[in-house]
């Protein structure tokens, strides 16, 4: 028998049950099911076609996201798999993010797109939904949403793109974007070859082709038991493996209706949650996804508070590195989909996984993996290697405190490019912000050495509304010239999933907020990162530290009392004042997002709901 939503189209409007209070905006709840079927009805849909359940499709098809070039076919795939297991598919849109035309970035509308996500799953008359996303923030904020809005809900990824062609080699979006821009600063390659490269890098739709965010989160979603392990996280956006897990997701919604504690509350639990962090190492995935899973488990009642950064460097300590992509490695997503793909990491992994976790097919992970069978040696063990022949021994992904970040700041050791910075100490060669950045850096007179460190500040999720993927910092270009291929770099911002280095993000608190340490780094300071120990921070004495920071409140001080003395006056972060008057979602944004260690979600809608915009947990 099938669980029918709240307020249900199936039933007949002379019914006398079944109709639950509350649901109804016209008082007369009768009146209101007549009403929604008058306009249901518009449609052309019959009673007979409304008696079914209603398995709602989420479609964030767009013209400005080739990530989602192919969900007009996921839909109608997934639309023959829900009406093939006697469900009504019902397609609706939401808004689509995608990372290059999200002005200023695509994680200032992430929750943006999981409110209307969840909103709109609210809603509406479905009983189920498939959730179709790919690109990086779209899986997140649908998780979030889904989460939050808490009925029976399936992702179903749009998949990866395939690789292009320069001369031979192979080439993807975007880890090779970077390397081929790299070498156009650098003076390797001219005008003409870039030109012809732009070309190449994303040769077909779907998501970037390497473990940058959109693949680590679609492989994320597969660990928390959300996916079919062989393809769903891995076939390729444009193969018709891609189009079969489409319809198969169709029935799997249908299916799930059949069944108890399908609810994403209920389905996902703390122990699905570590799986996703386990597997998040494993593949050397994206710093963002950090961000992201932070975010989606603050949304999630009965997990919120269990888990944080300490968290993820503890299963880094014990994971090794299995999965062979760049920008960790060298291979492609269509590489790792042919190794065996999740299917792969799955049962490599199983030693560290809780198997007693649930899955979307109502199995236990466990139950799951015994039921797929899995003969590595069919497979290409050069990519999902074996867990005696890792990549990397351990800690992929490691969790950095100290005066600097004393909420945490992630890096990603595996993608280092000069070990011998994992230690590190060094002058600092601080920029104030992008602005300065982009102003100083390719400069003949900055003072700056290969080791030196770089510091940028004001990228944070307030600093710099929507904490832009800055945190990258290119090498200053007389030092690239000399061959200098990776610095220590440590901002507040994020990196794109797709990149390489020895790079500090995320530091928590940001430097816009007045008490940090972080934003009263000067340059020629002195640095010191020490991985093995978690370490970072800004060798000063406290006293020091201190005038500094006072020295900073009091010219904020000086700025707000200048201005209107309207609105809340925290005083603890200087646009502090200018945000309360922000119009617009822009404003909502400034005055509501959290720290990155929290999941920069907006705290109102975190499961704890509204908090005090507080920088410190
Ligand atoms: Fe969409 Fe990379 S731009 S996944
Ligand atoms: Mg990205």
């Amino acid at each position: 028998d099938v669980h029918h939503s709240d307020y249900d189209l199936s039933t007949p409007i002379t019914s006398t049950s079944g109709l639950r209070s509350g649901l109804t905006s016209y008082g007369d709840a009768h009146f209101s099911l007549f009403l929604r079927k008058v306009f249901i009805k518009a449609l052309g849909y019959s009673d007979s076609a409304l008696s079914l359940p209603i398995i709602g499709i989420i479609n964030t098809y767009s013209s400005f996201n080739p990530c989602h070039s192919t969900v007009p076919q996921l839909i109608e795939a997934v639309k023959r798999g829900v009406l093939a297991s006697g469900g009504l598919p019902v397609d609706f849109p939401t808004i689509s993010v995608h990372e290059s035309f999200s002005s200023p970035t695509s994680m200032y509308l992430r929750n943006l797109m999981s409110m209307d996500t969840e909103e709109m799953i609210k809603a509406q008359p479905v009983d189920a939904v498939v959730m179709i996303g790919g690109c990086d923030k779209t899986v997140p904020a649908q998780l979030m949403g889904g989460i939050s809005a808490n009925k029976p809900a399936l992702p179903l990824i749009t998949g990866p793109m395939m690789p292009g062609s320069v001369e031979g080699v192979r080439v993807g979006a975007c880890t090779d974007c970077r390397s081929y821009w790299a070498r156009y600063r650098a003076g390797d390659v001219d005008v003409e070859d870039i030109m012809s490269v732009n070309e190449e890098l994303a040769p077909t739709g779907g998501t970037c082709g390497v473990m940058g965010t959109a693949s680590t989160m679609a492989c994320v979603t597969a660990g928390l038991g959300l996916l079919d392990l062989r393809a769903g996280a891995t076939a390729a956006a444009v193969s018709s493996a891609r189009l079969r897990v489409a319809e198969q997701t169709g029935r799997n919604a249908v299916a799930v209706l059949r069944m108890e504690h399908m609810r994403p509350q209920e389905l996902l639990t703390r122990e699905s949650f570590l799986n996703a962090i386990t597997v998040l190492q494993a593949i050397g995935g994206s710093t963002n996804a950090v961000v992201h899973l932070m975010a989606i488990i603050n949304r999630h009642p009965g997990v919120a508070g269990t888990i944080n950064l300490k968290t993820f460097d503890e299963i880094g300590k014990k994971t090794p590195l299995l999965v062979d992509l760049k920008p960790s490695g060298d291979n492609y997503m269509t590489d790792f989909h042919n190794a065996g793909g999740m299917l792969a990491v799955m049962h490599t992994l199983k030693p560290f996984l809780h198997l007693s976790a649930r899955t979307y097919t109502g199995q236990t992970l466990g139950e799951l993996l015994d039921s797929t069978s899995f003969k590595s040696f069919s497979y290409s063990q050069q990519i999902v290697r074996p867990l005696d022949d890792p990549l990397y021994p351990r800690s992929s992904l490691v969790v950095l405190y100290g005066n600097l970040s004393p909420n945490g700041a992630v890096m990603k050791a595996s993608a280092s490019k000069n070990r011998n910075l994992l230690q590190h100490r060094g002058r600092a060669c601080v920029f104030e912000n992008s602005a300065d950045m982009a102003k100083r850096i390719d400069s003949p007179d900055l003072e700056v050495d290969a080791d030196s460190v770089l510091l940028l500040k004001s990228i944070g999720p307030v600093g710099n509304p929507g904490m832009p993927e800055a945190g990258l910092i290119p090498i200053p270009q007389k030092l690239g010239r000399q061959g200098v291929a990776d610095m220590l770099r440590i901002s507040d911002g994020r990196m794109s999933g797709t990149a390489g280095g020895t790079i500090v993000l995320h530091c928590s608190p940001e430097s816009a907020d007045l008490d940090s340490v972080f934003g009263v780094v000067q340059s020629g300071d002195t640095i010191v990162c020490d991985v093995e120990n978690r370490k970072l921070s800004l060798e000063l004495d406290d006293h020091e530290i201190s005038q500094r920071i006072a020295e900073r409140k009091r010219r904020a001080e000086d700025i707000s009392s200048s201005k209107t003395t309207h609105g809340p006056t925290s005083g603890r972060r200087e646009p502090w004042l200018e945000r309360a008057h922000v119009r617009g979602y822009r404003g909502l944004y400034e005055r509501e997002v959290n720290q990155a260690h929290l999941g920069c979600d907006f705290g109102f809608l975190t499961a704890q709901g509204p908090t005090p915009n507080e920088t410190s947990s």
